[in-house]
């Protein structure tokens, strides 16, 4: 390919890859599969590894993270990021509009724009000419810092703006947020991995913004809401609802608006006449609140017309225009009763307070996380101690803090035990983790959580196998690996109590219908630390088969895109047990089919079959005709020689590849070579 086809193709591959990008993250109507959509984004970052000097300022590829920061730059709003006044009741809102009616000189009920007051962190993103230049963090609401690179990895956040004409420059705000079920995830994930959780969604999200390296922060799925105009040039709207229709059309995140009726799920803002309307709106936006996918903590009111605004000006660091009406937070207070011990899968043994049942948010709760030792030392949390609880992200209830004043002498302080409760094998607690993990592979306790990873959603997703089932086989001895689970007889799981034929055939069936999968998901449902579903799925995209996974090198492992040395150590500890390779192989023959992940040129049985290569150097054709070519005839690619390398093509100016395959005794093939055994 020469250097002006290989730019036509990168510039065509990127704005495809932004469409289905906007068409799947913030339109929710894709219209490629994920793997097509991998094969879309393979196919760029081959190119962008090709030339380099090619790539886009704004490649889609960006998205992944690029290289760690130092620092975050420092930059000037060019209009301060304000606050927001409070109300805290009707009367103050009814009073709120009162004065607005005086400043204006009206009597008639004022319009305004609600939204929902999203509990996150405050960015402002800058767009010149269309393309996103820079976003910066509130800071002192005067100087912010550009977290560019990390606001780049939010998937609904567009690269270029969707206008023919865009303004010269344009910055929007809104707030970045992580939904309730993607922090319940992440904090799985930290607890996991041994490192403090996140108080709640908010923290998360801004310790997230925070991180210098940007492929963290692509794996932390955070989302934005935009929701005001902090600077443009020649742009003129008229209102808060016309900026909302012209986030829209510039294809930006925004919440959609009602202009009247009831709300829903869908569309939370809205315009309302009136102070009166204000009132309604908060009342049914707080009770949808717990049914919403983020947290939100209030509602945010703003005059609708901007010449309104104007004439309003600001106070101090507020806006005169617009107020807050914030809710009154999650929290409830009650007694621990005991302090249990719960072993996850990957042996990590999680404190969890048991409580007497007290109702947060409109749901009974019993049972908070109390993370680790260090969290139950910091808060001094003992059994018997009355608590202030919270139900951090409205998912998982946390104990916030003791109330001392009603602590009783004969409270009791905890400390985790030295050993798993399950199996009652020594823990032990590894350097740079703050949880103590049980060790033992043959573990009850982690052995079942491996089946609930297993069959979970997004794993092999056997549906009407839920968690408490696989308990009870586990229990029962009926499936203890998870080849087990494609032995099970319809009679083994009729004898059980409370199963019958109907959802006995339902099982079965979900069974086999979860042999037919996708490599990625067959790699994730192994459970590998740290192998989460992102990495599971580059690691489908390179190693494209089940055994060519099973033969992977470290070196060849920390080659690709989102795999650094901890992950790789983790895979490669696995892939050296030969238990683990005697059970992926059960797997295989018990019908365990992941859909082949190969290039469209792949054929099977051709003459390079089974073979992998490594391509080097200058050689007559470009790169990627020669990488075709193999592929053609049945070869697979891989970037980095190691001793699973069957050839190494090497053209002219083949430099420290070819060294190392002369080290690792790998065969070597010229061009002409390549010509002779394809004939
Ligand atoms: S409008 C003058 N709309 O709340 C500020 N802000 O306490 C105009 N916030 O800094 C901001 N949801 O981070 C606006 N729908 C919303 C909001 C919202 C959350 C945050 C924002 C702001 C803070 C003020």
């Amino acid at each position: 390919m020469t250097k002006t086809e290989a730019l036509k193709k990168i510039k065509s591959l990127s704005k495809d890859l932004e469409k289905h990008n906007h068409l799947y993250h913030s339109l929710d109507r894709p219209e490629l599969s994920d793997y097509e959509y991998d094969q879309l984004f393979q196919e760029l970052l081959n190119l962008e590894s090709q030339f380099p000097e090619l790539k886009l300022k704004n490649s889609p590829t960006d998205r992944v993270g690029g290289a760690p920061l130092d620092q975050f730059e420092k930059m000037d709003h060019k209009n301060p990021m304000l606050s927001l006044q409070n109300t805290y009741s009707s009367e103050e809102i009814i009073e709120f509009e009162k004065k607005i009616q005086r400043q204006l000189k009206t009597e008639e009920p004022l319009e305004f724009f609600c939204s929902p007051k999203y509990d996150g962190v405050a960015i402002e993103l800058i767009y010149e000419n269309g393309e996103l230049i820079s976003a910066l963090t509130r800071g002192d609401g005067v100087t912010g810092e550009n977290v560019f690179s990390n606001v780049k990895t939010i998937r609904s956040v567009p690269l270029q703006l969707n206008s023919n004409n865009p303004p010269r420059r344009i910055d929007i705000r809104g707030e970045i947020l992580i939904f309730k079920k993607d922090f319940a995830n992440i904090n799985k994930q930290q607890q996991e991995n041994g490192i403090q959780s996140f108080a709640n969604p908010r923290n998360a999200a801004a310790g997230t913004l925070r991180q210098l390296d940007p492929k963290v922060v692509a794996s932390r799925k955070l989302k934005m809401f935009c929701y005001s105009l902090g600077y443009s040039e020649d742009l003129n709207l008229e209102s808060q609802s016309a900026f909302e229709t012209y986030l829209k059309e510039l294809g930006l995140p925004h919440m959609p608006f009602i202009t009247k009726g009831k709300l829903d799920s869908k569309k939370l803002s809205k315009i309302c006449i009136g102070a009166n309307e204000v009132i309604e709106y908060y009342k049914s936006i707080e009770s949808l609140r717990h049914d919403l996918p983020f947290e939100i903590d209030g509602i945010v009111t703003k005059v609708n017309s901007f010449s309104s605004q104007k004439a309003l000006g600001n106070i101090a660091r507020s806006p005169r225009w617009a107020f807050a009406a914030k809710f009154k937070p999650d929290q409830a207070t009650t007694t621990i009763k005991e302090i249990v011990i719960q072993v996850g899968r990957t042996g990590a043994l999680t404190p969890v307070a048991v409580m007497e049942p007290v109702e947060v948010g409109g749901v009974t709760i019993t049972n908070a996380t109390l993370h680790n030792q260090d969290e139950i030392d910091r808060k001094d949390v003992r059994i018997g101690d009355t608590v202030i609880i919270h139900r951090a992200g409205d998912v998982i209830p946390e104990v916030v803090s003791v109330v001392t004043e009603k602590r009783k002498s004969t409270s009791k302080k905890f400390k985790i035990p030295n050993h798993c409760p399950t199996c009652k094998e020594e823990s032990v607690q590894l350097e740079g983790e703050v949880v103590k993990r049980c060790v033992n592979t043959q573990c009850p306790s982690i052995m079942k959580e491996a089946l609930k990873h297993f069959v979970s959603r997004n794993a092999l997703n056997i549906d009407k196998l839920g968690s408490r089932l696989v308990e009870v086989f586990y229990e029962e001895g009926l499936v203890k690996t998870f080849s087990d689970l494609f032995k099970l007889q319809p009679e083994q799981i009729l004898a059980l109590d409370r199963q019958g034929e109907k959802s006995t055939q339902n099982i079965i069936k979900s069974i086999n219908d979860s042999k037919n999968t996708e490599l990625h998901r067959f790699i994730y449902a192994l459970g590998i630390r740290f192998v989460g579903e992102q990495t599971a799925r580059t690691l489908a995209a390179h190693f494209k088969s089940m055994d060519k996974f099973l033969l992977a090198t470290e070196e060849e492992l920390i080659d690709l895109p989102d795999v650094g040395p901890k992950v790789a150590t983790s895979i490669i500890s696995v892939l050296s047990q030969k238990s683990f390779h005697k059970e992926v192989e059960s797997l295989l023959k018990l019908g365990l089919k992941a859909k082949k992940i190969a290039a469209s040129t792949t054929s099977e049985g051709g003459v390079l079959s089974g073979k992998t290569f490594v391509v080097t150097g200058t050689l007559p054709v470009s790169r990627n005709e020669a990488q075709d070519l193999i592929r053609s005839l049945g070869g697979s690619i891989s970037s980095a020689v190691s001793k699973n390398t069957s050839v190494l093509l090497a053209g002219e100016k083949a430099g420290s590849k070819l060294a190392k395959a002369e080290k690792l005794e790998v065969e070597v093939w010229s061009w002409d070579d390549l010509q002779e055994r394809s004939k």
